[in-house]
């Protein structure tokens, strides 16, 4: 009987795992905004080939800034040579025609706005516009994985591949099957996220997935705690760090996602389960509704001026001295 060397057995792991990604060379990523150049970047960093494909030429520019910021970012700390900055740029194009851009590509990634009439529509585009075999993925924060694929013949191949924020440094992809999303598929994408040096974590699709649906009840109920005056701003947020170690608050947290992101996932939470326990903090959605929307707004829970790290409590929320 012949036994193989353990350096033969490494040999042909990795010939078999590099063979299963040979299949996924070539990627599409959708919106080119926070998440969709953060996706881009990470897959153009570990060789893949990215289509970067946005409605807005603004925006295709300013995110090809922002990717090359960010890799100077990392040469100067010495995470990756010159020559990697360079290689991860000469990988990526970018379009503004979705058929032309994802029309050789083995996995669209989708990271447009959070919409979801937006997203059917570009999920039907996609299933005429690509290869049978292409696999299309969406960054989705809230959206049914399960009703995206309704929309398309090839339910079998839709998943979630919710990549966190800022995504080059993130590890955790939250990959999200849907009803009908296949264990290859699945499979496929953890072995992806793997190659980009990211940790994956399966789970169901049901509303806000795991991450939002444990992350957002927790911010809602700190938005509570506020509106009934048990404690301050800073108070909540002192407690969560310093007693339980996150290295930010919920509410210096959810103004960093958006005040209006925020509402809009605890309604899908709300809708979705029909429990009241998930019921938007009438303070949210007050300060959503005033156009406080967080630091991309100037104001939240804190103030934010441009080019400053000061962290400020919102003059609304500041203690009365006695
Ligand atoms: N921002 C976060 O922290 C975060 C975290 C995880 C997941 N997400 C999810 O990622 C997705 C994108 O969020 P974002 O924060 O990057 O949004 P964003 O607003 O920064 O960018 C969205 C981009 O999509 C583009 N776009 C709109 N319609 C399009 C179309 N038809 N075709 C191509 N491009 C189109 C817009 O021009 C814009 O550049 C959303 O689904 C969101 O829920 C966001």
């Amino acid at each position: 009987m012949c036994s193989l060397r353990d350096d033969q057995l490494i040999t042909i792991v990795i010939f078999v795992r590099s063979n299963n990604l040979n299949n996924m060379k070539n990627i599409a990523v959708i919106g080119s905004g926070t998440m969709g150049n953060g996706i881009a970047h990470s897959f153009a960093q570990h060789g893949y080939t990215v289509t970067l494909i946005d409605i807005a030429d603004e925006a295709l520019k300013k995110a090809l800034a922002t990717i090359e910021k960010n890799l100077s970012r990392q040469v100067e700390k010495g995470s990756i040579t010159e020559d990697i900055k360079k290689q991860t740029l000469a990988n990526i194009t970018t379009h503004t025609d979705l058929k032309a851009g994802v029309k050789n590509v083995d996995l669209v990634v989708e990271a447009a706005t959070e919409n979801t009439d937006l997203k059917l529509k570009i999920f039907q585009e996609l299933d005429a516009a690509t290869a049978p075999h292409t696999i299309l993925a969406t960054n989705t924060s809230s959206i049914s994985i399960t009703k995206i694929a309704a929309v398309t013949k090839r339910a079998d191949k839709i998943i979630g591949m919710h990549f966190m924020n800022p995504v080059p440094v993130m590890k955790l992809v939250e990959v999200i099957r849907g009803y009908n999303t296949s264990d290859d598929v699945t499979q496929t994408i953890m072995k992806l996220s793997r190659s980009l040096e990211k940790i994956p974590v399966e789970v169901n699709d049901y509303p806000g997935f795991i991450a939002n649906r444990i992350l957002m009840p927790m911010i809602n109920e700190a938005i509570y705690s506020l509106y009934e005056g048990v404690a301050g701003v800073e108070e909540i947020d002192s407690v969560m760090k310093l007693g339980m170690a996150h290295p930010m608050g919920p509410l210096q947290l959810a103004d960093f996602i958006g005040l209006d992101v925020c509402l809009s996932i605890l309604n899908v939470l709300h809708d979705g389960f029909g429990n009241p326990k998930y019921a938007p903090c009438p303070l949210l959605v007050n300060m959503v509704q005033a156009g406080h929307k967080g630091a991309k707004s100037g104001s939240g829970f804190y103030t934010y001026v441009q080019g400053s790290k000061d962290l400020k409590v919102s003059r609304r929320f500041e203690k009365q001295e006695a």
